[in-house]
């Protein structure tokens, strides 16, 4: 009887200890504690990258372009430049800037701060080469986003061989 009496007292023990223990493993007592991912410093897509570590080489070009002259495109404007270089812009700016260019992709009447550009406009095509390569990598501040984590330095060249193909023909 004693020993029944003294097992009923030690599971009686462990139980609470137990019961206390689920209180904090089920939250119903929250610890605040930095163990939790979400509260880490993180970038969402399209937003701006984390500037690359000092003295880091990339390797497909500065990741950041802040040239006071536009650089010269060295891809040549030909068959294989072009083909890869539309097919980018249906993945990377079509829905934007629309099948032709013109401004009317399919997510254009969503944008409401501003309107994708008219890439087959003057005011586009009279930029150098140079020019729309810095747009495209650095993108517009709220407007357009930078892709210079979307496409790689030749790519963005294609894309830029390709938009010259979009030009009004007047
Ligand atoms: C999320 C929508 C969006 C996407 C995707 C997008 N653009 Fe744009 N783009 C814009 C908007 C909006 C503007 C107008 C920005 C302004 O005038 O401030 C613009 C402007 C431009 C301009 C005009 C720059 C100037 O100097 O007038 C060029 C060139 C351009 N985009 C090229 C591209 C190319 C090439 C791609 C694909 C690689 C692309 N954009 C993808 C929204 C987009």
């Amino acid at each position: 009887m004693r020993l029944i009496k003294q097992l009923f007292w030690v599971f009686a023990v462990l139980g609470l200890l137990f019961a206390v223990m689920l209180l904090f493993s089920y939250d119903v007592i929250k610890l605040e504690w930095p163990s939790f991912m979400e509260i880490q410093p993180s970038y969402k897509p399209m937003e701006h990258p984390l500037p690359p570590p000092a003295r880091s080489i990339p390797i497909e070009g500065p990741a950041y372009i802040s040239l006071a002259t536009p650089p010269d495109n060295p891809v040549g404007a030909d068959e294989t430049s072009l083909g890869r270089g539309a097919e980018l812009f249906n993945v990377h700016c079509k829905m934007c800037h629309g099948e032709t260019g013109a401004g009317n992709g399919q997510i254009a009447p969503f944008l409401l701060t501003k309107k994708p550009a008219d890439l087959t406009s003057a005011a586009v095509q009279d930029k150098s080469d140079g020019e729309l390569f810095l747009t495209v990598s650095n993108g517009m501040p709220n407007t357009m986003p930078a892709l210079n984590e979307n496409l790689t330095v030749r790519e963005r060249w294609d894309v830029i061989n390709y938009i010259r193909t979009l030009r009004k023909t007047q």
